[in-house]
């Protein structure tokens, strides 16, 4: 046989190798001639909750725990040394009766004083700015009152103090900045009585001056920064359970969230107790970041604000007996904390709760346009609580849409009973739950695909990917990503989507898996972080359909997910496509409706070992990385897709 030139040779294996990719190539072709449905610009968006030390001890944030003295164990959090005392008389704050008189020890080299530990330590940083204040009287007739304000670092070095007179014997509030000089994730604050003159004090507090946007009693920056950085569509708060409390006491009770904030008293909160082997009995709610700072955050974030109201109806979880809850012809106190809720968002300054609004700084509105009632409801005593608020929004209100609730589960007799309900009721939006495996979300891409077009729409409210192991790992993102494929292509009937929970502090979570890791110096954003960005920043105006070669939708064919949608706005086409094999995959796009597009298009991968999470010493581990490829110009594009990998591919329609 006559010898092959190796040329040849290498020829032939090109080609074959070539056809044999095209031959097992994904073909997609995208119809971008035809809208499908509009995308609700408020989609993708964040699910908010105290849960996991998300507010007190998170993105609120106020350093010093039980400020007021207020928890059960008036000085939980508090050390104290020499002659100090817990009072209740004459007190400034009528909600928070508790105070500390410190006093003289009666010898010049015994001190007396406090100190703080703040949330698993207090993080400080190196030349930032901490502003310290506190409310205090002098307690006895002697005129040299005065405190001595330290931060000390985690190996009981003091290292930056200012001294305070406390010159009145009315209860006046005295501030000082201190300016740290070191960097320390679990430093604490230190309180001297200076001399031999008693003080009382209140509300004791510390603050990182540089807060999100500056505002006193602010909120940590890098936590709002990559809140904001999610470009979210809406923003619910304040839960979650927390809506409902173990009991109704415990409740979230909005009206206690507002006000001057030394006023506002302190909650329990529900998620120190709810799991034995992730028990926290210092987690109370100080309600400092509550409804006017959580409304101010959603605007400031460009989140359309969809508070939840207690229903009446306590954590079903915990109280499966009628006793617990309100019954259906009490309910109007109830109601009517729904209906001041809207005035409070949207009232003129001159009603009772847009006054309070107003003089807390908004005198505009909050525009206000979903409100959720009860969270995680179930059975009938949820319809029969739901209906009466439903009548009272409507007759007031009727321009709210209202937020109704399928239950804590993805499925099943009880979610198809309170889908017939909400449809009774005619609830604008039905809020479903899924905290389920990989699997489960790889295999409901499809779930919507014919989903009643005629009922309520759909809030996908509460889900993410539970592995065995409840790890934030790439392949959960992945599963999410592919089920999102599914709510993109039928954004007619799902308006809004947030993924559960949103933050988790490191040394103090209860529930895993969640979208934002930090602790107390610095933030870990997760592949499942990365995946809502991508949807959120390519969110669209128009759905387009995008079918494979045999016309159906990719919900898993070859291991490939896709929806595409297009930005009217500026005629960009947008595919989102996840590969979750193993192997690359050649993908052949065909562009119907289009004659030629732009010579580079946009290409954001995320991509990595399906195990792979981000941490504290790898946060970058599994991150999104854009490139400008090029397109060839023409209606169709090639594309390999790299294995396990979420792809969003931008490209511009040529007029
Ligand atoms: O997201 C954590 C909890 O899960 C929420 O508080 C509750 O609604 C659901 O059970």
């Amino acid at each position: 046989m006559k010898k092959l030139h190796w040329g040849a040779v290498a020829l032939l294996l090109l080609t074959s190798f070539s056809l044999s990719a095209q031959s097992s190539a994904v073909r997609l072709e995208v119809n971008t001639a035809k809208s499908q449905a509009t995308v609700n610009p408020d989609m993708y968006g964040i699910f908010f909750e105290d849960i996991n030390f998300g507010a007190d001890g998170g993105l609120y944030a106020e350093l010093v725990k039980n400020r007021s003295f207020e928890f059960p164990q008036a000085l939980m959090g508090w050390n104290t040394f020499g002659n100090v005392e817990v009072r209740t008389d004459n007190a400034p704050f009528e909600r928070n009766p508790h105070y500390v008189r410190l006093s003289s020890s009666g010898h010049a080299h015994k001190h007396t004083g406090i100190e703080n530990e703040g949330f698993r330590g207090m993080g400080i940083k190196n030349d930032a700015e901490y502003r310290f204040s506190v409310w205090g009287r002098k307690a006895d007739r002697k005129n040299n009152a005065k405190i001595r304000v330290e931060l000390v670092d985690s190996n009981n070095r003091p290292f930056v103090h200012q001294e305070i007179a406390i010159n009145s014997d009315q209860w006046n509030n005295y501030e000082v900045v201190l300016k740290s000089g070191r960097t320390d994730a679990h430093a604490f604050l230190r309180i001297f009585l200076v001399g031999d003159a008693s003080v009382d004090l209140e509300h004791i507090s510390l603050f990182p001056v540089d807060t999100w946007k500056g505002h006193k009693n602010g909120l940590r920056k890098d936590l709002a920064q990559a809140l904001y950085d999610l470009h979210p569509g809406v923003f619910r708060f304040p839960g979650g359970c927390i809506v409902e409390g173990t009991d109704l006491e415990t409740r979230y009770d909005w009206k206690k969230s507002v006000g001057p904030v030394e006023n506002r008293p302190t909650n329990e909160n529900r998620w120190h107790y709810t799991f034995t082997d992730h028990f926290f009995p210092d987690y109370f709610q100080s309600y400092g970041m509550g409804f006017y700072e959580l409304f101010l955050l959603a605007e400031e974030i460009g989140a359309a604000p969809l508070p939840v109201v207690n229903c009446g109806l306590a954590c079903q979880y915990q109280n499966d007996c009628a006793e617990a809850h309100v019954p259906v012809d009490k309910l109007d106190d109830y109601i009517q904390d729904a209906l001041d809720l809207i005035e409070f968002a949207n009232g003129d300054p001159s009603t009772e709760w847009g006054k309070v609004r107003a003089e807390m700084g908004h005198p505009e509105s909050f525009n206000l346009k979903y409100l959720g009632v009860g969270n995680e409801q179930w059975g009938e005593e949820y319809p029969a609580r739901l209906q009466p608020f439903i009548e009272a929004i409507r007759k007031k209100y009727p321009e709210i849409q209202i937020v109704g609730s399928a239950g804590p589960v993805a499925g099943g007799d009880g979610f198809n009973f309170l889908w017939k309900e909400m449809k009774r009721l005619k609830a604008d939006l039905v809020d479903e739950h899924y905290y389920m495996a990989p699997e489960w979300f790889y295999a409901n891409a499809e779930r919507y695909d014919n989903y009643d077009r005629k009922g309520p729409k759909v809030f996908a409210g509460e889900y993410a990917a539970h592995a065995k192991n409840r790890a934030n790992s790439l392949n959960s993102a992945l599963a999410e990503a592919s089920f999102m494929t599914g709510l993109e292509r039928n954004a007619d009937v799902v308006r809004l989507a947030t993924y559960a929970p949103l933050f988790a502090h490191y040394d103090a979570w209860q529930w895993a898996p969640d979208m934002i890791w930090f602790d107390n110096l610095e933030v870990v954003k997760t592949p499942n972080y990365f995946v809502q960005q991508l949807y959120a920043t390519h969110a669209g105006t128009d759905v387009l359909s995008v079918l494979s070669a045999d016309k159906k939708n990719l919900t898993g064919q070859d291991g490939i997910y896709a929806s595409a949608v297009k930005d009217r706005d500026n005629d960009d086409i947008i595919l989102k496509i996840v590969n979750s094999k193993s192997e690359k995959q050649q993908v052949e796009l065909l562009l119907k409706g289009v004659k030629s597009i732009a010579d580079t298009g946009k290409w954001i991968v995320l991509t990595g070992h399906p195990d792979d999470c981000n941490t504290l010493e790898k946060p970058l581990t599994v991150s999104p990385h854009e490139t400008t490829f090029t397109t060839g110009g023409k209606n169709t594009v090639s594309l390999a897709i790299e294995p396990y990998s979420f792809n969003v591919i931008r490209l511009h329609k040529e007029k």
